[in-house]
């Protein structure tokens, strides 16, 4: 048992647990993908396949599904190309009726054995879809059944909620969309460096709100454009870890009925870009005027630090890489509130890190 214990301990680096370990990885795993990225011979065919495709699909589960949606955003916005993200399983019954051989899916996928990943994989390849890749396994069902695929560079990924793997995830598509774009990526070359200062910013910052927040079992985390998925992908860790039932919106969709849950103290988070903030402003007023704490993640900005009850910052960056940015905040308010709570992040109840059923 102490053979055990101390092996765990080793293989946690000195961390409380492998979530907080991988949380801290993100800066040097950004790092490996983006040199995997430049000198990849890969990159080339999956850019071809997507130039040439009537139609782009991003196809992915939960986490991975963010990721693909957080893609669709900079494809459009960088790159001008629209591309429909889709969850795995919907693939079937919405799309698979309307796809053919001029189509091509790119399926993400951390452990690349999702089963419902897998499901839609093999109805787009009977269709003549071409099927591209973006996995972390390798070896995995996926990368063997794919025609051309990209590795997420992120070694093991213990803890079961997906931290590393879906930065990687997120970080490979801002560069597949400015390959597409034709724009240089050196500045991507700062996200490793961006990605290390927003931790060490926000930690302090996280664990100070957590006593506050962790009370509450019901809160809304939203965010608009490219912080859209951010907002979405960090009230999934929020469930997923703390049992507390998060919801990830639209802030703008925020008005239109769950403000009607907002009482004194209901709190709320808004995630930011830099573009976004007179509107985002707009939604924290709405809260605040009714008694609720609005805690913004954003660039430092007088509007947010006027409007908004707290303020967790992100380090100047550009619109695109900020919101890659303001997920890491999240994740660690998901991962003290856990802890905070007396549970274990790595193992939440009822769940396994790779799911092999319909
Ligand atoms: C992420 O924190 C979750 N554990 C879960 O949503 C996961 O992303 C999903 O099951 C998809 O897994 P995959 O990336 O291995 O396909």
């Amino acid at each position: 048992e102490l053979v055990t214990e101390t092996m765990e301990a080793v293989q946690k680096g000195g961390y409380a647990h492998f979530m907080l370990k991988e949380i801290h990885e993100q800066p040097q795993v950004a790092r490996e993908v983006l040199h995997m990225l430049a000198g990849s011979t890969e990159v080339k065919r999956v850019l071809d396949a997507i130039r040439n495709a009537r139609q782009v699909y991003f196809i992915g589960c939960g986490t991975s599904y963010h990721a693909c949606l957080a893609g669709s955003v900079y494809f459009a916005q960088l790159a001008g190309r629209a591309v429909i993200p889709v969850l795995a399983p919907q693939f079937i019954p919405q799309y698979l009726p309307a796809v053919n051989k001029q189509d091509v899916g790119i399926f993400v996928s951390q452990s690349g054995e999702t089963k419902d990943v897998l499901n839609a994989l093999q109805a787009a390849e009977a269709q003549g879809m071409t099927c591209l890749g973006l996995a972390n396994v390798i070896g995995s069902t996926l990368t063997k059944a794919t025609a051309c695929w990209l590795p997420l560079c992120c070694g093991y990924e213990i803890s079961v909620p997906a931290t590393k793997t879906f930065t990687n995830q997120v970080v490979t598509f801002l560069y597949l969309a400015y390959r597409l774009a034709g724009r240089d990526t050196r500045p991507l070359e700062d996200i490793p460096a961006l990605m290390e200062t927003t931790l060490n910013t926000a930690a302090p910052q996280i664990e100070a709100i957590v006593p506050a927040i962790n009370p509450w079992n019901d809160l809304y985390c939203l965010g608009y454009g490219a912080t859209y998925p951010m907002a979405l992908e960090g009230a999934l860790k929020l469930k997923e870890i703390t049992y507390a039932h998060c919801e990830g919106m639209l802030s703008t969709e925020f008005k239109h009925g769950p403000l009607s849950a907002v009482t004194e103290n209901y709190p709320v988070l808004f995630v930011t870009g830099p573009e976004d903030v007179p509107l985002i402003v707009s939604g924290i007023n709405e809260v605040t005027c009714r008694g609720g704490r609005a805690i913004a993640i954003g660039q430092e900005d007088s509007r947010l630090r006027a409007n908004a009850s707290e303020v967790i910052t992100l380090p100047e960056a550009s619109p695109e890489i900020s919101s890659l940015l303001s997920v890491l905040p999240l994740q660690l308010l998901a991962y003290h509130m856990s802890v905070g709570r007396g549970y274990d992040p790595d193992f939440p109840r009822n769940l396994s890190k790779t799911l092999t059923v319909d």
